[in-house]
């Protein structure tokens, strides 16, 4: 049996009985689940179930009560009523719970709310990344990124790799990209809130032919100067004035399959070209990743896929039968499994997008031997995706089923009154300057705002990031710079608003201090109902972390932070610290803080930095 609390004896405020051990309830990380536990205890007892049973069916965040559960699911016999009446008969009250009651065959247990709110604060406190309570989190700081509260040790030992991003030099980074990019810094932060090893891939788009028509115009009208300061926006200028001239005149096209051809056949000069564009590309793509709070281990591309990890990839299908030839090119006929014939290699030998999929896919398990690789790309390519995972399945390798293709929907209503592409920066540059003109309005504020112009960014991005999570990913949506940066309805502006909100109470009461030790910290006085709703909520976000880690849905955390948020804004009025008595002060501060730092960490595991001021 587990020992929840064996530093403290019995009679200490803060001291638990033992509850038994469930396989999958995590007491150490969610404490919420001794109470849960505690419950199934007296169902199993009073109905003479296993424990492992009554576990699973004592509901947590059900609108009805604090912990309830429908006895009709354990399939007794008979009507469910006697049995739920036998659970309340059976009850006693104790540290755990307070009250139970049962109504035709449904049971409602009451928490215990003493102990439960200091035991969910001191959870918290002691999980939170920043030593001190009365500090926020520096954003700039590493070990403080790292999500806190919420995050357990279920993956500990285990490797995965996260590839995300993954644009391609010299065409835009387009919408598909930055959802690929907002989703995938979450899902990596989420392994790694599980405990997990993580390696962040961008697999950037750094070769094939279209490389040959950027040197081709790079050569005519490109310039030193522009590729340095900007080598995103110039590439990109380069290549559609090019192809444009190519339409013109189709030997550049000639001109270009023979640069490219160079290339693959490891020409030092065009290859040294080629890696000035790429690094400078990834140089200018640091930068906004690093403004968006998302970081790379590996931007190992499309060309870094050895040409003998395609072969070898090649040679294991030819002996699997896999391939047929057709006018020279060899195909892989997958139409029994309803997903097409795939080219895997061309007439003319040239390398192709999915031969280095699948090449790069075995190259990254000798390199990491990772128990989970994620591939964070849009729903169009759904059907590559199907493909690749199939050949590999097929060409036996063992570790087949620990690839997973996480897609996403569209983003409509992206191109500018011009018709343009939206770049990624003019889109953060609009948020910015749309967060910015709005701060500006309130003078007073903005006057205390350190750094306007960091700060709007980062609101910016958070309204960007939120509008893009709060919906189910598969969902298509219409990017609505409006919409997103209002601080009205569930946005990214109001959500900063409310960690702001929740910084401010420290500032505002300089004279309430918490102590180091937060068992002195009278939680006892804290019986509001909205102060329980709260910490009902502050003690349900492990479990949400848990469930992201099921269906990938970053929408739960987004939907949860925006109750959480909405709770607290409904409680600042029963909720005074000022002019309070100072325990009471002190114990609802202790809440406040506790709220916030709830509210920092699912920001985090966001890949939002959370502000103090705005
Ligand atoms: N660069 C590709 C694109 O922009 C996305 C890469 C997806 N990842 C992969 N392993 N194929 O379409």
């Amino acid at each position: 049996s587990t020992s929840t609390n064996t530093e403290l004896k019995q009679g200490d405020a803060y001291y638990l009985p033992p509850v038994p051990s469930v396989k999958g309830a995590d007491t150490e990380t969610a404490i919420i689940e001794a109470y849960r536990i505690a419950a199934a205890k007296i169902v199993s007892e009073a109905v003479d179930i296993p424990l492992e049973t009554a576990y699973p069916g004592i509901d947590v965040g059900n609108k009805k009560a604090d912990l309830y559960v429908a006895m009709p699911r354990f399939r007794l016999g008979g009507k469910p009523d006697p049995w739920a009446e036998k659970v309340v008969a059976h009850f006693k009250p104790d540290e755990y719970l307070s009250k139970c009651t049962s109504e035709k065959g449904f049971v409602s247990f009451t928490l215990n709310h003493d102990t439960f709110t200091r035991q969910v604060l001191r959870q918290i406190r002691n999980a939170t990344p920043s030593s001190s309570l009365g500090t926020s989190v520096n954003p700039l700081d590493k070990a403080a990124q790292k999500p806190g509260y919420g995050s357990n040790k279920s993956g500990q030992g285990k490797k995965a790799i996260v590839e995300f991003s993954s644009p391609n030099i010299a065409k835009p980074f387009h919408a598909g990209h930055l959802r690929s990019t907002i989703i995938g810094a979450f899902l990596a932060n989420l392994y790694e809130a599980h405990g997990w090893e993580v390696t962040r891939i961008n697999y950037l788009g750094d070769w094939g032919k279209q490389f040959g028509l950027l040197a081709v115009g790079f050569q005519r009208f490109g310039t030193e100067e522009e590729l340095e300061a900007n080598a995103i926006t110039h590439l990109y200028h380069v290549y559609v004035r090019i192809n444009q001239e190519a339409e013109a005149d189709p030997s550049i096209h000639d001109e270009a399959r023979a640069f490219f051809k160079k290339m693959e056949d490891g020409d030092k000069e065009a290859l040294a070209l080629w890696s000035r564009f790429r690094d400078f590309s990834i140089k200018r793509l640091e930068e906004t990743y690093k403004r968006l709070n998302i970081h790379f281990d590996s931007y190992a591309g499309e060309a870094a896929v050895k040409p003998e990890k395609m072969e070898e990839a090649f040679k294991i299908m030819q002996e699997k039968n896999m391939l047929v030839q057709d006018k020279g090119a060899y195909l892989c006929d997958l139409e029994k499994y309803k997903l097409g014939k795939v080219v895997i290699k061309k007439a003319d030998g040239t390398s192709i997008y999915i031969a280095r999929d699948l090449g790069g896919a075995a190259q990254r398990y000798e390199k990491y031997n990772f128990d989970k690789m994620i591939y964070v790309v849009a729903a169009q390519q759904d059907l590559h995706n199907k493909q690749l995972f199939k050949m590999l399945e097929l060409m036996g390798h063992e570790w087949a089923d620990r690839l997973e293709h996480v897609n996403f929907g569209l983003v409509m209503g992206m191109s500018t009154r011009k018709g343009t592409v939206k770049f990624l920066d003019e889109i953060l540059a609009e948020a910015k300057d749309s967060m910015h003109e709005q701060m500006a309005k309130n003078e007073e504020k903005y006057a205390q705002v350190e750094d306007p112009e960091y700060t709007s960014d980062v609101v910016g991005q958070t309204a960007v990031k939120i509008q893009d999570m709060s919906a189910r990913r598969i969902n298509d949506y219409t990017f609505d710079i409006k919409r997103m940066t209002s601080f009205e309805g569930d946005t990214g502006p109001y959500i900063q608003y409310s960690h702001v909100r929740l910084c401010s109470i420290e500032r505002k009461n300089p004279n309430i201090v918490l102590p180091e030790d937060v068992t002195q910290i009278k939680t006892e006085l804290i019986t509001e109902p909205k102060a329980k709703e709260i910490i009902y909520l502050l003690a349900c976000y492990p479990q949400l972390v848990n469930d992201a880690m099921r269906d990938y849905q970053a929408s739960g955390i987004v939907t949860y932070m925006f109750k959480l948020t909405h709770a607290v804004s409904s409680a600042w009025e029963t909720l005074k610290v000022q002019g309070q008595e100072e325990e009471l002060a002190k114990a609802r501060m202790y809440l406040f803080l506790c709220t916030r730092d709830v509210l920092a960490s699912a920001m985090r595991l966001l890949s939002l930095t959370p502000l103090d001021r705005m």
